[in-house]
C-alpha cells in the first residue's frame, strides 16, 4: 500500500494571492484578481503548541458547497506543516470523504464489523477506537457510511455533547481535528457545532448558494448563542472571475466580519483527484487549487516550529 508523506510546497511569492485588509471587491468581474480579504481583527497565526488542540468545523447546510474538498485539502496542508490531523467524517453519505480517502482497516476485517462514527454516537466505543490511518502520514480518519444516518432519527441518541466529550476523552496525540459536516441541519451537524471551535464556511459561487446564505447566517448565529463557535474563514470554492464570485465574496465579508474571505480557484484537478482517491495536493501540487488551499492553511495556523 502506498504511504504518502506530505511535504511543504515551494511556492514562488508571485504565485501567491495578495492578502489585503479590504472587505469588498469593487472592480468589474472580468478584472477581478483572486485575493484574500482580511478582517480588521486578523492577527498572524501562531504554531500549535504541544498539548494544544484546534478544532475546525467545515460547515454549510447547502449541498455541494465544497465542504469535503476543503476538509481534505486543509488536512493535507496541516500534515505538511508537521501536525497530526484527525478528520471526522460526520456526513453519512457513501460519496463523501470516507469513500474518497478510504481508511485503512485492519487486514481481513469483514466490512460488517467496521467501527465508525456511528459507534461513537451510540457510546459503544471511544473516538480512538474508530480512528484509522489513511494513505497520508499523519492524516487519520474517523469514517462514516450511510448507516450512520440512523443517528438523525433514533431518539435514543440525544446527547448533543457526545462528540465533544469523545474528543476530550481521546488520548491520541492529535493537534488538529477537522470535521466534515453533513449538508443539512440535523443532529449530526448540531453535535458537531456543540464541539466548539473554529468554523470554516465553504460556498460555491452559484445563485443557489447565494440564496441560501441568509439562512446559513441564521443557523450559525443561533449556534453561537449556544456553543463556543466562531467563523474563521469563508472559503469561496471553485472561484472564477464572475459577477457572482464578487457578489458572494462581498456578502460573506459582510455576514462574517471577523472571518477571512479566501478564494480557491476553480480547476479540473479538483474534480478529477477524487477519482484516483487522491487529494488535489497529491494529484497536482502545482494546481492553483492546491496553492490556494496551502495559502489558506497558512493563514489559519503557522507551521510547527515557526517563530510565534
Ligand atoms: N476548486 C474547485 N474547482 C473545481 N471544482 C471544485 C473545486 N472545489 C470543489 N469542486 C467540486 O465541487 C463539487 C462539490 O464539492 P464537495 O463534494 O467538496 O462539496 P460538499 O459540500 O462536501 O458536498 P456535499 O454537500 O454533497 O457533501 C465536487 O464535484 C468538487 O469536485
Ligand atoms: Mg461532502
Amino acid at each position: 500500500m502506498v504511504q504518502v508523506t506530505l511535504e511543504p510546497l515551494k511556492i514562488p511569492e508571485r504565485l501567491r494571492m495578495p492578502t489585503v485588509f479590504e472587505r469588498a471587491w469593487a472592480e468589474p468581474a472580468n478584472r477581478l484578481r483572486p485575493r484574500i480579504l482580511l478582517p480588521a481583527s486578523f492577527t498572524a497565526p501562531a504554531p500549535i503548541a504541544p498539548g494544544e488542540h484546534r478544532v475546525f468545523m467545515v460547515f454549510n447546510r447547502k449541498g455541494g458547497a465544497g465542504k469535503t474538498t476543503t476538509t481534505l485539502e486543509l488536512a493535507c496542508v496541516f500534515a505538511a506543516m508537521g501536525y497530526v490531523v484527525r478528520i471526522i467524517d460526520a456526513d453519512p453519505q457513501d460519496a463523501g470523504l470516507t469513500g474518497w480517502l478510504e481508511p485503512r482497516y485492519p487486514k481481513g476485517l469483514d466490512p460488517k464489523n467496521r467501527l465508525t462514527l456511528k459507534h461513537v454516537m451510540y457510546g459503544e466505543v471511544g473516538l480512538d477506537d474508530v480512528t484509522y490511518r489513511t494513505r497520508y502520514t499523519n492524516v487519520f480518519l474517523v469514517p462514516s457510511y450511510e448507516d450512520c444516518a440512523v443517528v438523525e432519527y433514533d431518539p435514543a441518541i440525544n446527547g448533543e455533547r457526545t462528540l465533544r466529550r469523545a474528543i476530550k476523552r481521546s488520548e491520541a496525540p492529535v493537534d488538529i481535528t477537522i470535521v466534515d459536516c453533513p449538508p443539512k441541519v440535523g443532529k449530526l451537524s448540531t453535535f458537531t457545532l456543540a464541539i466548539g471551535g473554529e468554523v470554516l464556511v465553504p460556498s460555491q459561487l452559484s445563485a443557489l448558494d447565494q440564496k441560501s446564505s441568509e439562512s446559513l447566517l441564521r443557523t450559525i448565529t443561533e449556534a453561537q448563542e449556544e456553543y463556543d463557535v466562531r467563523v474563521r474563514a469563508a472559503v469561496l470554492t471553485a472561484w472564477g472571475r464572475t459577477v457572482i464570485s464578487r457578489e458572494v465574496g462581498n456578502e460573506m465579508a459582510e455576514h462574517y466580519p471577523d472571518a477571512l474571505v479566501c478564494p480557491i480557484r476553480r480547476s479540473v484537478d479538483a474534480t478529477t483527484a477524487p477519482k484516483e482517491n487522491k487529494s488535489i495536493r497529491e494529484y497536482n501540487k502545482r494546481s492553483t487549487t492546491t496553492l490556494d488551499f496551502d495559502q489558506l492553511g497558512h493563514m489559519l495556523v503557522a507551521p510547527r516550529g515557526a517563530a510565534a
